[in-house]
């Protein structure tokens, strides 16, 4: 098994999504329940864009331990400067600097010709390490780039002292098969890509962020990065807990293992979308309210003879005490009973079948069936076990 180190962005490219901002003490809560998930990388913030920013870096460089604290950059002294003192009391810091790679974002956005981007590149990776020994690059822009300058970037790079080398997806135009492909290229094309941990780093924006990090993890990235909840920028990042529960839901892990405890991901998916604002929709992948509740009248039945027939993950390992079984017009007799006896009511036979009968009525004028409406089709009638 190799080892999958787990790069939480939640508090940076993750509060990059419009309408978010955290403070000084919001960061802090949300890091230290992150520390609880178990990641090994926290990135703190973008120092340089706001004083706000630079101060949560500076607290929770200060206050998290056993972890590593990172801070981005551009490939600028002043942001690198910035990020160095914010670190300064971290006890694993990381300065992450990077530059963009495409030919849109080299022509249009930055107006350098490629060697001068290798250059700056370079230049920037040398400069962090004068303050900080694990540097990592970002090659923003990466999938949109050409290999073979991706190639040369990150070989250069690498022989400046970068540890990690980060291929991001920026604007989430990859499918899974191309992202593993270019992780691929670059594992087998940089020459001395053994001396660093290739990450990956996907975008949302076609839906194929979680896959397209299992593409790459596949094809030999040691890091992935992402948010929990996947929130972040346009459609968002990466969502960590898919990537996790993909992985701890296969036998091999696709041969990796990370150390993160997956008991607290329920806990941290709440924490941040009650700290952000950002609700997390109802049937959202692993922490979504739906994602362990049956509604219709086969897979209550079936998960009442036996969970695996429709749960392929236990509730518990993500720290959700238990299944739910919700009451719909769609639910059979079997879950109505099931309910009821949750209840404390016995009913069996043509009881069950007229109570039976009498739910159904109900449940087509409701969303839901509730307890409560358990109790008034019941009438009191003294027929509790
Ligand atoms: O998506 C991206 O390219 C990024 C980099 C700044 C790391 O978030
Ligand atoms: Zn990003």
């Amino acid at each position: 098994m190799r080892r999958l180190y787990v790069f939480d962005t939640t508090l940076r490219d993750g509060e990059q999504s419009l309408g978010i901002t955290l403070n000084v003490k919001e960061k802090l809560e949300i890091g230290q329940q992150l520390v609880k998930l178990g990641v090994d990388v926290i990135e703190a913030g973008f120092p340089a864009s706001s004083p706000g920013d630079l101060e949560s870096v500076r607290t929770i460089a200060k206050e998290l331990k056993g972890v590593i604290i990172c801070g981005l950059t551009r490939a600028v002294v002043q942001d690198i400067d910035l990020c160095a003192e914010a670190l300064r009391k971290a006890e694993y810091p990381r300065i992450h600097t990077g530059i963009g790679v495409s030919p849109v974002h080299m022509e249009k956005k930055l107006k350098l010709t490629p060697d001068q981007v290798v250059e700056q590149a370079v230049a920037a990776v040398k400069y962090a390490k004068k303050y900080v020994s694990d540097v990592e690059f970002y090659a923003e822009d990466a999938f949109r780039s050409d290999p073979i300058f991706l190639a040369r970037v990150i070989e250069n790079v690498i022989s400046a002292g970068a540890t990690v080398v980060n291929i991001p997806d920026t604007v989430g135009y990859a499918n899974p098969w191309e992202y593993g492909e270019l992780i691929q290229s670059v594992i087998q094309n940089v020459n001395n890509i053994d001396k660093a941990i290739v990450s990956v780093h996907c975008h949302n924006d076609l839906g194929m962020a979680t896959a397209n990090s299992l593409a790459g993890i596949k094809a030999g990235a040691g890091q992935v990065e992402g948010t929990i909840n996947g929130i972040g920028e346009r459609a968002g990042n990466t969502s960590l807990e898919e990537v996790i529960m993909s992985i701890y839901t296969r036998r091999d892990g696709y041969g990796v293992e990370s150390k993160v405890n997956t008991r607290e991901i329920s806990a941290t998916s709440r924490l941040v979308s009650r700290i952000t604002g950002v609700t997390v929709p109802d049937h959202k992948a692993i922490v979504g309210a739906n994602a362990f509740n049956h509604a219709s009248g086969i897979h209550q039945d079936g998960v009442l003879k036996d969970r695996e027939t429709y749960e392929i993950i236990q509730p518990e390992t993500i720290g959700v005490p238990k299944n739910f079984i919700s009451l719909t017009a769609r639910s059979g007799r079997h879950a109505l009973q099931h309910c009821l006896e949750e209840l404390g009511y016995k009913v069996e036979g043509a009881q069950l079948d007229d109570v039976y009968q009498r739910f159904l009525q109900l449940a087509d004028l409701k969303k839901e069936v509730f307890d409560q409406d358990l109790y008034v089709l019941m009438g009191d009638s003294g027929s509790t076990a």
